[in-house]
C-alpha cells in the first residue's frame, strides 16, 4: 500500500475512523464519575467524595498505587448485575463510537467477591452487555479474567474455582494490580492450572515493574501477549525476542503518561517499539480515569510523535487484528475491511469522534 501519498492531515480522520480491536481495556476501569454517582444514589451508598468535579480533582495519580487506590474505591459502587450491564454497555457504545470492531475486557472478580457480591453477578452483568453489543452494534468482544496479583496465590485459586461454571463466558486470564514486589512467579502454578483448562493468557508486566517481570512472565506464566510491556527496550535480548517470537504488547499511552510511567506523550517509546519490529497496539487501559477512549489515545500519541506517520496508524490498527485471540479467518476478514478502508475510504472528510 502507498501510504505516502496521504497527506498527513488527513491522519486525526483516519485514526477515529479505521477499524481496530482494542485488548488492554479495564472494564471497571471504563466507570465514569456520572456512573459511579448514579449508582451511589441507586444502591444508597456514601461517596467520600461530595460532588463530581471533587472526585475527578481526585484524579491526579503519581504513580500506579495512588490511581488503584481510587479505582478500587470506585468499583465499590457496583452492587447487582443491572450495575455491572450498565458499566459495560456503557464502554461498547463508547467503543462503537471509535470504530472498535472487537475488544478483549479484563475485569476484576476479586474486587467485587472481596465485598461479597456473589460471581454470578458480575460475569451475568457483564456477559449479557457483551451479547447484547453483537446483537445491536455488531461489535465483538470477550472477556478476560484478571487476578489481581497484590492478594494471594490462594486467593487466585479460589477465584478460579469461583469462575469455572462459568468457563464458556471468558476467553482467558490476566494479571493485574501492583506490579512492583508481585513479580509474576507468585502465579505460574495458577496460569498453569489455567493453561491445562485451554484459557488463553496475558500478564500486565514492564509497566512500572522491569524488563525481567517480562521475561519471567513469558518464562514462567507462559503469557501470550504482555500488557504494558514498555520496559522491554532496557533489556535488548528481549527486544529482539519479542520480534522473533512476535509476542504482541498492548500499550497505553494516556495511562503510562497519567501514571507517570512517561513524562509526557512526547516521551513515549511506541515510536521506537514499532520500529523495532515489536507488535505493538495502543489501548487505553482505563479510559475514565485517564482522559480519554482509544481514539483519543491514537490522536493524541500521533500528535505528540512525529515519527508516527499513515504507515504506522495501518500497522497498529493490524496488529490489534493479529494479536487478538479471535480465530484466524475472523481476523483475516478484519485486516481485509483494513485494507479496504486504506484503499478507497482514507479520502472521506475527517470527522473527530466527540468525546
Ligand atoms: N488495573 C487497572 N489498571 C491497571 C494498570 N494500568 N496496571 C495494573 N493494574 C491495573
Ligand atoms: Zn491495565
Amino acid at each position: 500500500m502507498n501510504f505516502d501519498s496521504i497527506p498527513r492531515e488527513e491522519l486525526p480522520g483516519i485514526l477515529c475512523r479505521m477499524p481496530k480491536a482494542e485488548l488492554h481495556i479495564h472494564i471497571e476501569g471504563s466507570l465514569e464519575p456520572e456512573l459511579i454517582f448514579e449508582l451511589a444514589t441507586r444502591n444508597r451508598l456514601r461517596l467520600p467524595y461530595p460532588t463530581m468535579e471533587e472526585l475527578r480533582a481526585a484524579y491526579a495519580f503519581t504513580d500506579l498505587q495512588s490511581f488503584l487506590d481510587i479505582y478500587y474505591a470506585g468499583a465499590g459502587v457496583l452492587q447487582t448485575e443491572d450495575d455491572f450491564f450498565a458499566m459495560a454497555w456503557a464502554y461498547l457504545k463508547r467503543a462503537k463510537a471509535d470504530n472498535v470492531v472487537h475488544a478483549e475486557i479484563f475485569f476484576d472478580p476479586q474486587t467485587h467477591t472481596a465485598r461479597g457480591i456473589p460471581f454470578a453477578t458480575v460475569i451475568n452483568g457483564l456477559d449479557r452487555a457483551i451479547r447484547r453489543g453483537r446483537e445491536e452494534l455488531g461489535l465483538s468482544a470477550s472477556l478476560i479474567l484478571c487476578f489481581l496479583r497484590h492478594l494471594s496465590e490462594k486467593d487466585a485459586f479460589a477465584v478460579l474455582e469461583d469462575a469455572l461454571p462459568f468457563r464458556d463466558r471468558f476467553i482467558g486470564v490476566g494479571l493485574d494490580s501492583g506490579e512492583r514486589g508481585n513479580p509474576p512467579e507468585k502465579f505460574a502454578r495458577v496460569f498453569a492450572r489455567c493453561r491445562q483448562l485451554g484459557l488463553r493468557l496475558v500478564a500486565h508486566a514492564g509497566e512500572e515493574g522491569s524488563a525481567e517481570y517480562i521475561s519471567h512472565a513469558l518464562d514462567l506464566l507462559q503469557a501470550e501477549r504482555i500488557d504494558h510491556g514498555v520496559h522491554c527496550l532496557d533489556d535488548p535480548q528481549l527486544v529482539a525476542r519479542l520480534v522473533q517470537q512476535q509476542v504482541p504488547l498492548t500499550v497505553c499511552p494516556l495511562s503510562n503518561v497519567k501514571l507517570c510511567v512517561f513524562p509526557s506523550l512526547s516521551a513515549h517509546n511506541i515510536a521506537k517499539l514499532l520500529a523495532a519490529g515489536i507488535v505493538a497496539t495502543i489501548n487505553s487501559d482505563d479510559p475514565a480515569y485517564f482522559g480519554g477512549y482509544l481514539n483519543e489515545n491514537y490522536t493524541a500519541t500521533f500528535a505528540a510523535l512525529p515519527e508516527l506517520g499513515v504507515k504506522e496508524a495501518y500497522q497498529l490498527a493490524r496488529n490489534s487484528f493479529r494479536a487478538s485471540f479471535a480465530d484466524e479467518n475472523t481476523k483475516e476478514g478484519w485486516i481485509r475491511e483494513l485494507d479496504e478502508f486504506f484503499a478507497h475510504r482514507h479520502a472521506q472528510p475527517s470527522t473527530v469522534s466527540a468525546h
